[in-house]
């Protein structure tokens, strides 16, 4: 028998997941794994969760009992859950899940060569600490293998804000930014192996404030940085707060190239009331006048935001408030939910609103965005954009990439490879995606 271990990682929720969802096969290959598509041939299963709202824990726990075969079947598989579901539950997801062998959360993926190992002995391991050293720093011994052309880079992790709805502050713990040098040495690293655009992810991204060579940097100032790196054509970030939106990062859109021309700028709500309920700490006027502000400084720029209808107390005439922020705004993507109880966060012990309500003040919110996103796709219709290429499409010939405004772009007979960026004039909007020819 080989001693190569197969590791199958199954990702839920943000893209910081996603990333840390690589770091984790990363540190898994210096125990000898490495990672397979499908659960059916592995030694090692890992659920790497999402708590943000209640569906996405249930999902855990019914794909948790769905591997209850494969471990009949191969005693030696070992099942861990990681991410802000093993955070926030630890020790209960073993109990009610008797099937997991290990629970790491996303402050000590560091450890997870040695927690394998203890399950592997036989015993259960439980890590949800919030440790002094740099899981960054203990995860970045990685194989230089080559990469697709765009990649997240976690820049910040955790957030002080507590949004009475939010668990995020507890699951991922308090705001801390990564120092400049290690960020700019990461990618730097990933430009070699083939990356063309960064993404820089924080669950407060714009918050940022990482130690540079001379004192705390901005987000700007990171952006700027990266400007200057060779091979790097494209930077991205995301989750922003509207507080945290400072003037340089807002004049970094209209002044930094490589900076493309989309934000996603949460507002949750456009009730002044629910938003002071929410703990926000800043109003729809405010938020309005910001995104002016951002227009005046990149008049292109794609907006995107998140929606949370049927928050405690939310009366249809805040709901209508929401809506009219929403026409005012004209968003080209936006998220939406309907509120989800968070045990152990503020709101969670206010009155709720009827269901039924929340779901059709749902309905009629992604009716609206849709539509607008609709309109912001359709208005792309004759123009020029520059498109990335990331894989073939599904027609002989095809290539599929995305535009500086994040729009998936269908090029026939493209003449490119991965990671090309060239002209396109688009011809075609469809529902998901927009059609193009070279320009
Ligand atoms: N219920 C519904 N939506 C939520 N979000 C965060 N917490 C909750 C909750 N308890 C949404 C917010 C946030 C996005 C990532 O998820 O809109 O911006
Ligand atoms: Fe959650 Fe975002 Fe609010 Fe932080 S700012 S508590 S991550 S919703």
């Amino acid at each position: 028998m080989s001693d190569v271990k197969k590791l199958y990682i199954k990702t839920y929720g943000c893209q910081m997941n996603v990333y840390d969802s690589e770091r984790m096969a990363e540190v898994m290959g210096g125990s000898g794994y490495v990672t397979t598509d499908s659960p059916d041939d592995a030694d090692m299963i890992l659920l790497n969760t999402c708590h943000i709202r209640e569906k996405a824990a249930e999902k855990v726990y019914s794909e948790l009992g769905r591997f209850k075969p494969l471990k009949a079947a191969k005693p030696d598989l070992k099942i861990g859950v990681a991410g802000c579901v093993a955070q926030a539950e630890g020790e209960e997801i073993m109990a009610r899940q008797p099937l997991v062998d290990l629970v790491v959360g996303p402050q000590s993926y560091h450890r997870l060569p040695q927690l394998e190992a203890k399950a592997r002995a036989g015993g259960k391991a439980l890590d949800t600490d919030f440790p002094e050293e740099d899981k960054f720093e203990k995860l970045k011994d990685r194989p230089k293998a080559q990469r697709g052309p765009t990649a997240f880079l976690t820049v910040q992790e955790g957030c002080d804000k507590f949004c009475a709805f939010c668990v995020v502050p507890y699951t991922r713990g308090a705001e801390v930014s990564r120092p400049v040098d290690r960020i700019l040495a990461e990618a730097r690293d990933l430009v070699e192996r083939g990356v063309r655009e960064i993404t820089l992810l924080g669950q407060n991204v714009n918050a940022y404030h990482g130690a540079g060579p001379d004192g705390d940097w901005t987000l700007a100032q990171l952006i700027w940085a990266l400007d200057k790196v060779d091979g790097l054509e494209r930077i991205r970030f995301t989750t922003s707060h509207p507080n945290d939106m400072s003037d340089d990062l807002i004049a970094a859109h209209g002044e930094c190239s490589k900076l493309m021309p989309y934000l996603h700028l949460p507002v949750q709500s456009g009730s002044n009331k629910i938003l002071k309920r929410m703990n926000r700490s800043h109003t729809a006027e405010s938020y309005l006048k910001l995104i002016e502000r951002i227009r005046e400084a990149r008049p292109d720029i794609l907006m995107s935001g998140d929606f949370i209808v049927g928050f405690p107390e939310e009366t249809e005439a805040d709901f209508q408030d929401t809506m009219e922020l929403i026409r005012a705004v004209n968003y080209g993507q936006a998220f939406s939910f309907k509120y989800s109880t968070r045990p152990g966060t503020p709101a969670a012990e206010r009155a709720q609103v009827d269901d039924a309500e929340a779901s059709d003040r749902l309905t009629r919110l992604q009716a609206l965005i849709t539509q607008q996103q609709r309109a912001v796709q359709d208005s792309m219709v004759g123009r020029e954009v520059q498109v990335l290429f990331e894989k073939p499409g599904r027609l002989d010939g095809q290539m599929v990439g995305k535009s500086e405004y994040l729009h998936a772009v269908h090029v026939a007979d493209a003449q490119a490879a991965r990671g090309d960026i060239a002209r396109v004039r688009i011809v075609e909007s469809g529902p998901n995606s927009l059609a193009g020819v070279l320009a």
